[in-house]
């Protein structure tokens, strides 16, 4: 293959600047373009044959229309984006380049991403699959060729009912009205876990876990899951105490581990 020029719109931090480092070390000349860089999205499309989207998931679909239809039928487009149906299906509709739907399971901090799991989809073309996964195995992550849906299935539960459990627990201790630093004299080695997890998810980048939450098309399912689940918890320690719930754990153990 010739030399790859990379284009990655939201180069400039979080995912994007972490795919940047990565291709870069494989010898392909990165360009990075955000908000307020020089080099704009007209300019990546004219010098580049891989084109990555890897902006903020509100901002994605408009970004897509912008920059698929400057694209030619062998380049390749691809997007970061946590959830994978609607931005997929938007690069399909919106350019005539090959499509890979792409999910790095991990976020931009990770020093070492040995061992962690990308999603890979392969929506349109065959000629730069084979590049993309080759790049992803040589550094040793872990590709699940996975379709959108699947995909987004897979992430109610792994990020938006972690999630949304994350949050609810945050809000319980917020409205019980003590205070961190009290609480926090009698704490915990999992509740201190769980308070940097809460910590993170809070404090980080909200947005985020906002936008992962709200665009997946299971919230609804999840969200009544968990309500069920409340009410199920409270009805068996109202109707049995401890030794029903006791039980309630030892059936739900048994199915999960
Ligand atoms: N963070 C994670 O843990 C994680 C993990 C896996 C996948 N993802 C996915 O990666 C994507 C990016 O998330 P992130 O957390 O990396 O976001 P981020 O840290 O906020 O970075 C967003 C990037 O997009 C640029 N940007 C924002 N709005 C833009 C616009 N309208 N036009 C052009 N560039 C724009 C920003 O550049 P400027 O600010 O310089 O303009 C920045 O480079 C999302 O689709 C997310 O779902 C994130």
């Amino acid at each position: 293959m010739k030399h790859i020029n990379v284009g990655i719109i939201g180069g400039t931090k979080g995912m994007g600047h972490w795919l940047a480092g990565l291709l870069q070390k494989e010898n392909c000349t990165v360009h990075i373009c955000g908000r307020k860089t020089v080099l704009e999205i007209n300019d990546i499309a004219r010098i580049c044959n891989v084109v990555v989207v890897a902006v903020p998931i509100s901002a994605t679909a408009d970004i897509i229309k912008q920059v698929g239809p400057l694209l030619a039928k062998d380049t390749l487009l691809m997007d970061l984006t946590s959830l994978k149906k609607e931005p997929v299906k938007l690069m399909l509709a919106n350019s005539p380049a090959e499509v890979i739907g792409c999910h790095p399971l991990f976020g931009p901090a990770l020093t070492d991403v040995s061992g962690q799991n990308i999603v890979l989809y392969p929506a349109r073309g065959t000629k730069w699959f084979p590049w993309i996964k080759n790049i992803c195995e040589k550094n040793k992550l872990v590709v699940l060729e996975t379709a959108p849906d699947e995909h987004d299935k897979m992430m109610a539960i792994v990020q938006v009912l972690n999630h949304l459990n994350t949050i609810l627990l945050g809000m319980a201790i917020a409205e019980t009205d003590i205070p961190l630093t009290q609480i926090n004299k009698f704490s915990t080695p999992i509740f201190k876990t769980k308070l940097e997890i809460i910590k993170k998810v809070f404090t980080e980048s909200p947005g985020l876990y906002a936008d992962i939450i709200m665009g997946n098309p299971q919230t609804g399912k999840m969200l009544d899951i968990c309500e069920k689940t409340l009410t199920d918890i409270r009805q068996t320690i109202k109707s049995g105490g401890g030794m029903k719930l006791k039980e309630a754990i030892e059936k739900t153990a048994k199915k999960l581990f």
